[in-house]
C-alpha cells in the first residue's frame, strides 16, 4: 500500500521531538514491513508501545486441519454453522470464529457476531481480508476507526492492534494470511499508484481518517495470533497502558475498506477467465471477486465458464449474493462454499451451458480464494459439509441422496464463474 495518509499530529520533521501541550514527549514508533525496506507508518504514542506487565496463553478454538483425503470437490454451507443471533447471542468477531479451510499460507475461517465488542486483538501471522457478508459496525485501531459495511473487504496488516464493534449482527469471512496481503503487482505502477486498467483506484480505498477508541486505562490486554513450530498459538499480553494512545500517524502502512460495489468488472467479446476479476493477492494465493455484469457479446459466446482444470491450484468461491430461485435443488446457496481441488476438473452443470446462451448480465456475487498449495478442511468445514456435492455432476454416487432434492436436472450450481 503506497498510498500516503496523515492522520492527526505529527512533527514536521520524523525522529524529531514531538511533545503534547505539557512538555512530555510523544513515543514514536515505526510500524514497518519486511525489515525496514517496504512499507511503514510512523505512530506517535503518549505510552511506551513495548511496555508489558504480564503474558499468559490464550487457547485458540480448534485449528486443526483435515486433509481433503479421499480427494473430493467439497460444498460448505456455512450458514449452518450458526443460528441467527438473537438479542445478547452471538460470537465473538476474534474468537468465535471457527476454521472452515487452511494450509500452510492461509486460513479462511467465519463467524456470525452478535453486536458485543471484541477483545482487543493483533494477528501477527500475517494480514487479515474480512469480507463482510453482511452486517456492518466500526473496527477502532491503533491507526484510527474504520467503518465497516456488507460488501466491505477489511484489510488489517499484520500486527495492528484492533477489535470488532458491530452495530448490528454480522456475517464475517476471515481470510487470514501468512503474509502481506495487497492489490494485484500488475496493476500498479513501478512506484505504487493503482494503474488505469486496474478494476478499482486509491479512492476506494477508505482508511482510517477519524478519530480513537479511546485509548486510556492500564494493564490492558491484547489477544495477540502468532506461530511456532507448533501451528498457529495464542497469547494474552496485558500492557501498561492502552494500546490506542496513538495522537497520530503517517506513511504508507494502514489498515482499510474496500467495497466490492467500487470493483468495476472487465468484461469481455469472449469468456474472461478468473483473473481479471482479481482484486488481492497474497503468498502462494488470490482473492478475486466475481460481481454482477454485463457478460460476453460475441454473438456465438458462451457465458458461463467452460470446464477447468487447474493443475496448481484449489479454488474455494463463496456466493454471497444473487438470485438464487434459479438454483434451486442445487445444492449451492447463499452462505455456500465450494472447493474445487487440484486434481479435479470442474465447470458448470451441462444443462447450465445450453441455458446461458444469450444471456447479456449475471447477477450473482462470490468471493473466490486460490491457493496454490493443497487446502485442507477445519473444524467448521467438516460441520458444514453437504456430502451429495462430489457426485452432483454425475448425479449418483455414495452419498448423492444425503443432504439434497436436487431436482431433475442434478448438478452443481450454475454459477457464472465456478
Ligand atoms: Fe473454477
Amino acid at each position: 500500500m503506497t498510498y500516503y495518509r496523515r492522520v492527526g499530529e505529527v512533527p514536521p520533521k520524523r525522529h524529531t521531538q514531538h511533545r503534547d501541550p505539557d512538555g512530555n514527549l510523544y513515543r514514536e514508533e515505526l510500524m514497518g514491513e519486511e525489515g525496514f525496506s517496504s512499507d511503514s507508518s510512523l505512530l506517535y504514542r503518549r505510552g511506551v508501545p513495548s511496555a508489558i506487565v504480564d503474558s499468559q496463553v490464550w487457547e485458540l478454538p480448534d485449528q486443526s486441519l483435515t486433509a481433503n483425503h479421499p480427494l473430493k470437490p467439497r460444498h460448505l454451507e456455512l450458514h449452518t454453522l450458526f443460528s441467527e443471533p438473537g438479542e445478547g447471542e452471538g460470537g465473538c468477531a476474534v474468537e468465535g470464529r471457527r476454521l472452515v479451510l487452511g494450509n500452510a499460507d492461509v486460513r479462511i475461517s467465519y463467524v456470525v457476531t452478535g453486536t458485543a465488542t471484541s477483545p482487543l486483538y493483533r494477528n501477527a501471522i500475517g494480514d487479515e481480508c474480512v469480507y463482510v457478508e453482511s452486517g456492518s459496525g466500526i473496527v477502532p485501531t491503533i491507526f484510527g476507526v474504520l467503518d465497516y459495511r456488507a460488501g466491505d473487504y477489511v484489510v488489517i496488516p499484520r500486527s495492528t492492534d484492533h477489535r470488532w464493534c458491530p452495530f448490528e449482527p454480522s456475517r464475517l469471512y476471515a481470510i487470514e494470511a501468512n503474509s502481506h496481503i495487497a492489490p494485484p503487482r500488475r496493476y500498479l505502477s513501478r512506484y505504487g499508484q493503482l494503474l488505469e486498467h486496474a478494476p478499482y483506484c486509491e479512492r476506494d480505498l477508505h482508511g482510517p481518517d477519524y478519530g480513537w477508541d479511546g485509548g486510556s486505562g492500564e494493564d490492558v490486554e491484547v489477544l495477540v495470533k502468532h506461530r511456532t513450530s507448533a501451528g498457529v498459538v495464542g497469547t494474552r499480553l496485558t500492557y501498561a497502558t492502552h494500546p490506542f494512545d496513538v495522537v497520530g500517524w503517517d506513511g504508507c502502512l494502514y489498515p482499510y475498506t474496500f467495497n466490492i460495489d467500487d470493483y468495476m468488472p472487465i468484461t469481455g467479446k469472449i469468456h474472461q477467465p478468473p483473473p481479471v476479476h482479481q482484486v488481492f493477492e497474497g503468498q502462494n494465493f488470490v482473492v478475486c471477486n466475481f460481481l454482477p455484469r454485463k457478460v460476453d457479446y460475441h454473438e456465438l459466446a458462451i457465458p458461463v465458464p467452460y470446464y477447468h482444470s487447474n493443475v496448481d491450484s484449489d479454488e474455494v468461491m463463496f456466493y454471497v449474493g444473487g438470485d438464487y430461485e434459479a438454483r434451486k435443488g442445487s445444492g449451492i446457496d447463499l452462505g455456500s462454499i465450494s472447493l474445487h481441488p487440484g486434481g479435479h476438473a470442474h465447470g458448470p452443470q451441462p444443462s447450465a451451458i445450453e441455458a446461458s446462451l444469450g444471456v447479456d448480465y449475471f447477477e450473482e456475487s462470490a468471493v473466490m480464494v486460490d491457493t496454490f498449495k493443497p487446502l485442507e478442511l477445519g473444524e467448521g468445514g467438516l460441520a458444514a459439509q453437504d456430502p451429495a456435492y462430489a457426485w452432483s455432476w454425475a448425479g449418483r454416487g455414495p452419498d448423492a441422496e444425503a443432504s439434497h432434492d436436487r431436482g431433475s436436472d442434478g448438478g452443481p450450481a450454475v454459477f457464472s464463474n465456478s
